[in-house]
């Protein structure tokens, strides 16, 4: 059975409340993809429709005073799903016992307030796929898990099956066979844990990937720093992968200098594998990278090398610094005027987020722009620091 979606695409009267709600939910902390992630709150809408909230503030009220509406909507969100790979989707909710419609049917929409159990979840549930072979030791997973959390790493937070098939695949190589076995070479061996977070690095990236955030960057927020600026701007791509975001900027940037001439551009573009960074100062992508980028600056800044293969511009290629750089480490810089840093913290717990944000903090200016993936979000810890500049394309500005 299929549900459509289209159904539950109801408006409220504002989205006022959201972050907070997903974080209560515990899903702020879970990485969902912006596919998993518009379902969800399309289904946190409705469900805050059926109650009669007017937003998700209200909604977030509702579940803090009534574990019955809490665990509902939690079954509303999980229950029967099972997560497809080919797709990134996780299949819509099947066979499930309750659900909000009984919920509402069977209690009055302003509930009496009760005292709060709620119970702890560490994940939402993620069907292993049948596809993967578990070793003999399955149950020792969590041996592995730990070593990793201890070291700020979360993979349960995100992709498990994608996990499963690279951390089998380095157990091969290294002719390991039980999760056991492994974790003795993971804590032996330093290089080893290295290899497994470079094949563990999901490093897949576009130009202009989410289009409408670079548009949202090209038609308001550069034109603000460059009027700002009057010599300098300085941008720093934290876990650029193989360069199209930063190069992204750089494309944007260069076309507005026709219209700001005077700022010089300094753009920083980090990552932690080094050959990542090697391929992104070549400047060549398949073509299928080039999708979201418009006709005529393909035609202007790319030259085709073959039917598949097209190179950057050198003039572009010249604007971007690469440099490796681990974000556990002190920031590659300060005095930024805008940080990027997409798709990167979905690796990482929710402490380790923290220190991330802490640092992205300090490294900005004062008005300063920090930009985040479609599917993460500030979390409420630092949120008084930032103003939301655009929640959608996760645009937030440094406060004074
Ligand atoms: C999915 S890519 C994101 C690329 C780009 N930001 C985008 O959204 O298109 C994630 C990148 O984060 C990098 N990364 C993972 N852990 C990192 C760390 N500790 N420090 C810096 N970069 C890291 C990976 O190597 C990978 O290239």
């Amino acid at each position: 059975m299929q549900i459509n979606y289209d159904k539950f695409s109801i408006s409220l009267e504002s989205d006022e409340g959201l972050e907070e709600l997903l974080e209560y939910l515990q899903l702020g902390d879970i990485r969902l993809t912006p596919n998993i992630h518009s379902r969800v709150v399309s289904r946190l809408r409705f469900s805050a429709r059926k109650l009669g909230h007017k937003n998700f503030g209200e909604l977030l009220a509702h579940l803090k005073s009534d574990q019955n509406a809490h665990d509902s909507i939690l079954d509303w969100l999980d229950k029967g799903r099972s997560y497809n790979e080919e797709d990134r989707s996780f299949s819509p909710l099947i066979n499930r016992k309750t659900s909000l419609k009984d919920y509402v049917n069977n209690s009055k929409v302003t509930p009496k307030p009760k005292k709060p159990k709620i119970k702890k979840r560490k994940l939402l549930p993620l069907e292993i796929l049948p596809g993967i072979k578990m070793p003999a030791d399955e149950k020792n997973l969590d041996l592995i898990y730990d070593f990793l959390l201890n070291r700020g790493i979360n993979y349960q937070a995100y992709k498990i099956n994608h996990f499963l098939r690279r951390l089998h695949a380095r157990m091969k190589r290294i002719e390991t066979e039980t999760y056991r076995e492994y974790h003795n070479v993971l804590k032996r061996n330093p290089r080893e844990f290295n290899l497994l977070m470079e094949t563990f690095s999901i490093n897949v990236t576009r130009f202009f990937r989410d289009k409408e955030l670079f548009i949202a960057l090209e038609k308001k927020i550069f034109p603000t720093i460059m009027k700002d600026t009057s010599k300098n701007i300085r941008i720093w791509s934290a876990g650029c992968a193989i360069g199209p975001e930063p190069y992204s900027l750089a494309m944007i940037l260069k076309d507005l200098q026709e219209k700001y001439p005077p700022n010089k551009i300094y753009l920083l573009a980090t990552d932690i594998n080094q050959a990542l960074l090697e391929q992104a100062r070549k400047g060549i992508y398949a073509k299928q990278s080039l999708e979201e980028t418009d006709h005529p600056r393909r035609l202007k800044y790319f030259t085709p090398l073959d039917s598949e293969q097209f190179q950057l511009s050198r003039q572009i290629r010249n604007l971007v610094s690469f440099q490796q750089h681990d974000l556990r480490t002190t920031p590659p810089g300060k005095d930024f005027d805008l940080i990027m840093c997409r798709n990167v913290l979905i690796y990482f717990s929710r402490s380790q987020s923290k220190v991330f944000f802490e640092q992205f903090y300090s490294s900005l200016k004062s008005r300063g722009y920090l930009v985040l993936g479609r599917c993460e979000v500030l979390p409420q810890f630092i949120k008084d620091k930032f103003e939301i500049i655009d929640t959608k394309n996760r645009i937030y500005r440094r406060k004074n």
